[in-house]
């Protein structure tokens, strides 16, 4: 066992735990998120993914040792303040998630383009956007919620 402070939605947490263990596990079972899910468990989906340090991270297979002091952020804490984050509000405006297994990774994914890329052209979004899996098929509203999105916080809208 081992103790490492990782500082998750701007918490320092302590933990008692071996260092390879999936941070995932940290996150849904140990601090009790929920954003981030348990997809495939094989860095394939996406389902599981959070940020550290502003990159995305698939947190199925990402060991929480290598988050020792790091800042990692998780579809809860994309938003400053408790009020939603634009990307939120137009995911819910479009209705974009149907069962929302697959959204916690998508909103952090999509989170992570447009503070690198304020005005992202569609292809630039399905490239970012590309490997994350969502099995109801939403793809065509989460790409115009992402792009309306990024209207607003440019303040194009
Ligand atoms: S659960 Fe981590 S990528 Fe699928
Ligand atoms: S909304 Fe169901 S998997 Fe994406």
């Amino acid at each position: 066992m081992d103790t490492i402070a990782i500082t998750v939605n701007g918490e320092r947490h302590e933990l008692a735990v071996d260092a390879d263990t999936p941070l995932l596990y940290v996150l849904a079972d140990t601090i009790g998120l929920k954003g981030p899910r348990f997809g495939c468990g094989l860095a394939q989906c996406g389902a599981c993914s959070v940020l550290l340090n502003g990159q995305e991270v698939r947190s199925c297979v990402y060991p929480v040792g290598s988050a020792a002091g790091a800042e990692v952020v998780t579809a809860e804490g994309i938003s400053a303040g408790g009020a939603p984050h634009p990307l939120q509000e137009e995911l819910i405006a479009a209705q974009a998630p149907q069962c929302g297994y697959c959204y916690g990774g998508m909103v952090v994914k999509a989170a992570e383009l447009l503070e690198a890329n304020p005005s992202p052209s569609r292809d630039e979004i399905i490239a970012h956007m590309d490997g994350h899996i969502c099995r109801c098929g939403t793809y065509p509203r989460l790409l115009a919620a992402i792009e309306r999105a990024a209207e607003r916080m440019r303040g194009d809208a």
